[in-house]
């Protein structure tokens, strides 16, 4: 384990500057000790993409590009932090759109080599279930249940940064499916939230279907769920009649959050998990995070849920897996590439 240590022998914190820009949020944070965010720069560049109803990689890239050096300058004033008192530049390596991932790799390589501090390519994935840690400490075993944009994943947690994907989507990611099933709802992008807020209004629940797949899997499938939406509109469409809207995102909604729930519950059991863990964009919905507290409550399972601005892209989940990894791994080489079929279980710690 590398302990950092200042001129006199004492042990000093650990700074890391942490960079974010793999899909259409351009991120710097700077976290202490791998829990203590003292900034985290978030910016959106969602009324960019809304126009073209979900995110354009070109343009992403452009956005990145255009407001990288602020973002790293404001997180680093913010956080009253100088480049000689950072130990390490961390940046997000992949997963994500491979143009949005490398305008942050280049600038965290840029600033590694300028400031000479070891740089430390990080998994998007990692960062999602490390925003656990910003507001909690973790204890092993523990397991995951990842809902975003472009995962959803459970991942058990045998130890710190090491990481084993014991189910996962076989189609659409939760919120994915969320923003289609939005748009046929008639609501712009992103329209998770949207569908969220309808649920909780609507009287009454559309009937729709529960993909469970075989019997032991935790692997999970929504592209038949959101057919069955899309049917449910077309067929009022055809006989002239408007769909009612909020029944069906009621029924979409709790169709989601009846799988994702129960299979994550059964997970924690057979892994034997000490805690679990929600993150991710889908971990905003009101629906999900209620149901998961109710059946954790009387399960007795321990649940950690970040707040919202934790769970949606941000670099300051970045910096917290970066710190487990660096004090196990130490930093990677200069001339590492961003990836964008990342694999979160190789990104796994190699040992103290
Ligand atoms: O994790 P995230 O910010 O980006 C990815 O890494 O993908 O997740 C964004 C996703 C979008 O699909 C958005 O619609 C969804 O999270 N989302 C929600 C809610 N808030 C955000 N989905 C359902 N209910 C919400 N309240
Ligand atoms: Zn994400």
């Amino acid at each position: 384990m590398i302990g950092m240590k200042d001129e006199t022998g004492t042990p000093k914190p650990v700074y890391i500057l942490a960079i974010e820009t793999s899909c259409d949020e351009t991120s710097a944070a700077v976290v202490k000790e791998g829990y203590e965010v003292l900034s985290n720069i978030i910016s959106s560049q969602i009324e960019t993409h809304r126009a073209f109803g979900g995110v354009v990689p070109e343009v992403a890239s452009r956005k990145h590009v255009e407001v990288i050096t602020l973002i790293v300058e404001e997180a680093l004033a913010r956080a009253g932090v100088t480049p000689d008192m950072l130990d390490a530049v961390a940046v997000t390596q992949g997963p994500g759109l491979v143009g949005a991932l490398l305008v942050g790799v280049v600038a965290a390589k840029a600033l590694a080599l300028a400031w000479n501090k070891p740089l430390i390519g990080t998994h998007h994935i990692a960062g999602h279930i490390y925003a656990g840690r910003l507001v909690q400490e973790l204890k092993y075993p523990c397991l995951a249940l990842v809902a975003s944009g472009g995962h959803t994943e459970l991942v058990s947690l045998e130890a710190e940064g090491r990481f084993r994907i014991i189910g996962r989507t076989r189609d659409d990611a939760v919120g994915e499916a969320y923003d289609k099933v939005a748009r046929a709802l008639g609501f712009p992008y992103p329209g998770g939230p949207h569908v969220d807020k309808l649920a909780h209004e609507a009287a009454e629940a559309a009937v729709l279907p529960r993909v469970w797949l075989e019997p032991d899997s935790y692997d999970f499938s929504l592209s038949g769920l959101k057919s069955a939406v899309l049917n449910l509109v077309n067929q009022s469409r055809m006989k002239g009649l408007k769909p009612d809207v909020a029944a069906i995102a009621r029924g979409f909604q709790e169709s989601v959050v009846e799988v994702l729930v129960e299979k994550a519950v059964r997970a924690v059991r057979a892994t034997e998990a000490r805690q679990l863990l929600l993150c991710g964009g889908v971990a905003a919905n009101r629906g999900l995070r209620e149901a998961l507290a109710a059946r954790c409550e009387s399960e007795g399972i321990e649940l950690i849920i970040p707040p919202a601005v934790y769970c949606t892209d941000n670099a300051a989940m970045i910096g917290a897996a970066a710190y487990v990894k660096w004090r196990s791994d130490g930093g990677t080489p200069l001339d590492m590439v961003a990836d964008p079929g990342f694999s979160l279980e190789d990104w796994s710690v190699k040992g103290y």
